[in-house]
C-alpha cells in the first residue's frame, strides 16, 4: 500500500491543501485556500459561516459537481480530481446524496417519478426500481403523496421527496446545502430529524452547510469556515473520533 492510498484510508473524506480559484477576466475569487480536513465514516456534521465563505463551494467539490484547482480530495480511498468526467458521473451516482435548499424537484414528474431518477442510471430491474423507491418514500413518510407532483407539495414535503431521492441509491455520503433554508420551524425540525435517523440508524455520513444555529445543533461535529479558515468543534467525543482541521490562509 502506498503512503498516499494509507493515508486517504484514515479518513472517509480528506481534503488535503484543498484550492478552488475562481477567475472572472482579471479578477481571482479563492474561496478555498489550502483547506486540509478530514472527517471521519459516518459522521453528521454542519458547516457554517458567513455568506461568501465557501461552503456551497466545498460542497460542490466534495460532491464531485466541480473541481478543485489545486489539492487533493479523497472520498471513501477515491481520489476525485483522477477521474474522468464520465468516471466521475458513475462515481457520483453511487457515491453522493445531494439535498438543496430549493428542493431542485423536476416539476413534471410526480414525487414516484423524481424519486426513481436516479435508480435509472443503475442496472436495476422495473420491480427493483419500484422497490427501491417505495421504501425511500416510505422512510420519508410520503407513500401517500407518491403520485403527486411538486406543485401539490407543501415545501416541507417537497424537501423531504428530495431527501428520498437523494437516498434512494443507497450513497454512504448526504451532502445538504441549507437543506432548512427554506422551511418553517415544524417542516424544518421533520427534516432534521430524518437526517438525523439517517445518520443515527444508517450510518450515513453527513455534511449539513446550515446558517441555522438549530439546525447546525443537531449535528455532533460542527465546522465554521471563515476567509478560507477552519474551525471545528466537537461534540460528541465518545462516538465519533473527530474531524482533524486546520486553518488555510486566508484569500487575499
Ligand atoms: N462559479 C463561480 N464563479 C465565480 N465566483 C464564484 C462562483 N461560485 C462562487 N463564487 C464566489 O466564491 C465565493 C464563495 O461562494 P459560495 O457560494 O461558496 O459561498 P457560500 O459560503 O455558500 O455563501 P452563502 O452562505 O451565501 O450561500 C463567493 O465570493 C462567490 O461569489
Ligand atoms: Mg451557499
Amino acid at each position: 500500500m502506498t503512503g498516499a492510498t494509507a493515508a486517504a484510508d484514515a479518513a472517509f473524506i480528506r481534503c488535503t491543501r484543498l484550492t478552488k480559484v475562481f477567475r472572472r477576466g482579471d479578477t481571482e475569487i479563492v474561496p478555498l485556500r489550502d483547506l486540509d480536513l478530514e472527517i471521519p465514516r459516518g459522521a453528521f456534521v454542519s458547516l457554517m459561516g458567513p455568506s461568501g465563505s465557501g461552503k456551497t463551494t466545498l460542497l460542490n467539490l466534495l460532491a464531485g459537481l466541480d473541481g478543485a484547482t489545486r489539492g487533493e480530495l479523497w472520498i471513501d480511498g477515491q481520489e476525485l480530481s483522477r477521474l474522468s468526467r464520465d468516471q466521475l458521473a458513475r462515481w457520483r451516482a453511487k457515491s453522493v446524496g445531494i439535498i438543496f435548499q430549493s428542493y431542485n424537484l423536476v416539476p413534471v414528474l410526480t414525487a414516484y417519478e423524481n424519486v426513481e431518477l436516479p435508480l435509472l442510471l443503475h442496472d436495476l430491474s422495473r420491480r427493483e426500481r419500484h422497490e427501491r423507491t417505495m421504501a425511500a418514500l416510505e422512510t420519508v413518510s410520503l407513500v401517500d403523496r407518491a403520485s403527486h407532483f411538486p406543485r401539490q407539495l407543501s415545501g416541507g414535503q417537497e424537501q423531504r421527496v428530495a431527501i428520498a431521492r437523494a437516498i434512494v441509491a443507497d450513497p454512504p455520503l448526504l451532502l445538504a446545502d441549507e437543506p432548512t433554508g427554506d422551511l418553517d420551524r415544524v417542516s424544518a425540525d421533520l427534516v432534521l430529524d430524518l437526517l438525523g435517523r439517517l445518520h443515527r440508524e444508517r450510518g450515513r455520513t453527513i455534511v449539513m452547510v446550515t446558517h441555522d444555529p438549530l439546525a447546525a445543533a443537531r449535528a455532533p461535529l460542527k465546522l465554521h469556515l471563515d476567509k478560507g479558515a477552519l474551525e471545528s468543534t466537537r461534540v460528541d467525543s465518545v462516538s465519533m473520533e473527530g474531524a482533524r482541521t486546520a486553518a488555510g490562509e486566508v484569500a487575499p
